[in-house]
């Protein structure tokens, strides 16, 4: 049907005669003469027809926006050069203009920035853009450079299943009922988590694939209901193993795939020490702000929103400075305050540096009534705070102080243009075992239950559960989580010491975990591995804040597909035949 393909046709093809498909990007129509630009995955190349040659041009004067249509003609330098495209200096001088197939009432034009909810009804639409293709073909790069470099490495690709039992990530499961079986349902992988051990078990040394996963979990820009992992496992491994491993593989990929340097060995930063300094377990380490604990200076103060948590062991008194942050309006503060709240904040204290020298009278700040001179010192010097400065004040249990402010820091970094321009990787490591669920009253695991933790004794786990740290770590490049993994448990004994610190009672275990601990009897090697989050490496790569941008046909974030309009009823028969009842919602 074609020759060349539009966006790549230039001065080497001057006088050839061509054969080019693709859409209507724009047309000019004159009185003798029509000018169409013609595109393709490549980019595009304008054509031009003559009123002299009569049948094309009648076509040509039918052509609207997005027509598909094939074209033959010869290339000839341009009168005037276009140097934006690469096909700038010819253009084609159509003999032939064939429509094959018309567009009519188009929801949107291309050219224009249409809601996202319009984008993702008519994704087939809205992928037709420049900027799409190249989004997804910069995906295509990044997980073909993965596979190239793992094929050479000694790893086996090997699948799955979809259709299989609950692997915990955290997440809830989407369920798929079985005809055959009666009341009984397969879950979808929250990840290959399981079945990458038991490869490990079976005698494979090192495994990867990209692996589709399915969590039904409160989606974000960064959180799609079905996602991709490059999942990787390693037999006979510890930490350094897997990530001196993986990331020169990451080390790699970015340079072949986007020329980025990530430079030298990934630093390596403890989970309390990001918590800390960052209120963050995924720093974004782009921003130079950091928290500061001043629960010292205020354990004496009357005010008891901060003295309260500052003599609280389980507390967090901390302050974040904002240089320059004064000019922030009072507008403006609230809308932080309101930030503040969504992550947990009951409120959000602020101060305004005019002059540190002048102690009380220099400051401007609803809680300044509550300090005295000693605190503000304290404050002022601990901080480091200056003429000009904004410092916002976060008080309460230590990990909602860490949420808030962590988000507080991101926000004004971003509005105060703050976020350095580079690559700032690193690795987050001693991640406690457990997380105590205030709500449930029962631990729950930082990373799967079968991260292994760094006690080797069950004893002394069970003696240490609440303060024990695992052999888990995360990759975390400019304040994203990219991958995240640890060395697994490789005894019988400590993963059901696990599973019961989890109030995961024996019969529960039996039945959801019985094959794994029958395996851990039969000789399983010390092993560890990661996964990787293709979609949001992608989306670093791209240059793009949400995920949705790299995958072709993503969900809103109430996990419906607009296009298809997925989820949707069941008629009763189907229903019926998967011994499925559906239970109407109150007012339905
Ligand atoms: P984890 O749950 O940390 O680990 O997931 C690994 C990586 O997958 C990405 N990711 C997601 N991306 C898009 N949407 C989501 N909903 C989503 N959830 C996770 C992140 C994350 O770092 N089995 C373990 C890995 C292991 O221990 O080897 C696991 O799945 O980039
Ligand atoms: P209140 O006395 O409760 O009105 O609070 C006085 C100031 O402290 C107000 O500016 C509140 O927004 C702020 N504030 C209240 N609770 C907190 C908190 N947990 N952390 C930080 N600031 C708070």
């Amino acid at each position: 049907m074609r020759s060349h393909y539009c966006g790549v046709i230039d001065e080497t093809l001057i006088g050839q005669s061509v054969s080019l498909c693709g859409w209507v990007d724009t047309v000019r129509l004159q009185s003798h003469v029509a000018f169409i630009d013609l595109r393709d995955h490549e980019g595009i190349v304008q054509i031009v027809v003559e009123r002299e040659s009569e049948a094309a041009f009648a076509q040509a004067s039918q052509l609207g926006y997005e027509f598909c249509v094939r074209v033959e003609g010869s290339v000839r330098r341009r009168i005037s050069a276009n140097d934006k495209l690469r096909s700038g200096q010819v253009e084609v001088l159509a003999q032939t203009v064939q429509i094959l197939n018309k567009a009519v009432g188009l929801p949107f034009a291309l050219h224009e920035n249409p809601s996202e909810e319009t984008r993702l009804k008519y994704r087939y639409l809205d992928l037709r853009r420049a900027d799409m293709q190249r989004k997804m073909r910069m995906r295509t790069r990044l997980v073909s450079a993965l596979r190239h470099y793992l094929d050479g490495r000694g790893f086996q690709d090997i699948e799955t299943p979809i259709l299989t039992k609950a692997t915990p990530e955290g997440a809830r499961d989407y369920l798929v009922p079985s005809r055959v079986h009666a009341g009984e349902f397969y879950a979808l992988p929250q990840s290959p988590q399981l079945f990458k051990q038991l490869l490990m078990m079976a005698g494979f040394d090192r495994y990867y694939q990209i692996a589709r996963c399915f969590r039904d979990e409160d989606l974000r820009a960064d959180r799609q209901p079905e996602f991709t992992q490059l999942d990787m496992e390693f037999a006979f491994i510890d930490e350094a193993g897997v990530q001196d491993t993986v990331e020169a593989m990451i080390r790699h990929v970015f340079r072949e795939v986007a020329d980025v340097d990530l430079g030298g060995p990934f630093p390596r930063m403890s989970y309390a020490e990001a918590m800390a300094r960052y209120g963050s377990d995924k720093p974004d380490l782009r921003i130079a702000l950091e928290l500061v604990d001043i629960a010292e200076h205020v354990r004496q103060i009357e005010f008891k929103v901060f003295s309260e948590p500052a003599n609280d062991p389980s507390g967090r008194v901390a302050a974040l400075r904002v240089p320059g942050g004064a000019v922030f309006t009072r507008k403006q503060i609230d809308e932080l305050g309101a930030l503040a709240t969504r992550y947990g904040a009951k409120g959000l204290a602020w101060m305004r540096i005019e002059d540190p020298a002048k102690g009380l009278e220099g400051v401007n700040s609803p809680v300044a009534k509550f300090l005295d001179a000693k605190a503000l010192q304290g404050i002022l010097a601990a901080t480091s705070a200056a003429a000009g400065d904004l410092l916002l004040f976060g008080a309460g249990a230590y990990k909602t102080v860490c949420d808030v402010l962590g988000a507080l820091r991101l926000k004004v970094a971003r509005d105060l243009g703050l976020v350095e321009n580079s690559w700032k990787p690193l690795w987050v490591v001693d991640f406690p075992m457990f997380e105590f669920d205030a709500e449930a009253k029962r631990f729950v695991a930082l990373h799967h239950p079968f991260t292994a933790p760094k006690i080797d004794d069950v004893a002394d786990l069970r003696a240490n559960a609440a303060n024990s740290v695992s052999r888990g770590y995360d990759m975390v490049l400019n304040g994203n989580e990219i991958g995240g993994g640890s060395i697994r448990i490789h005894s019988p004994d400590m993963q059901s010491a696990v599973f019961d610190l989890l109030g995961i009672g024996a019969e529960e275990v039996e039945a959801k975990f019985g094959f794994l601990l029958e395996a851990l009897r039969f000789g399983a090697p010390p092993h560890g591995g990661i996964a990787f989050g293709i979609d949001r490496m992608a989306a670093l790569l791209a240059g793009t804040e949400s995920i949705r941008d790299v995958i072709a046909f993503p969900k809103t974030a109430s996990a419906q597909d607009l296009m298809t309009a997925a989820p949707s009823s069941i008629a009763a028969p189907q229903l019926a035949e998967l011994h499925v009842q559906v239970i109407e919602r109150d007012g339905n």
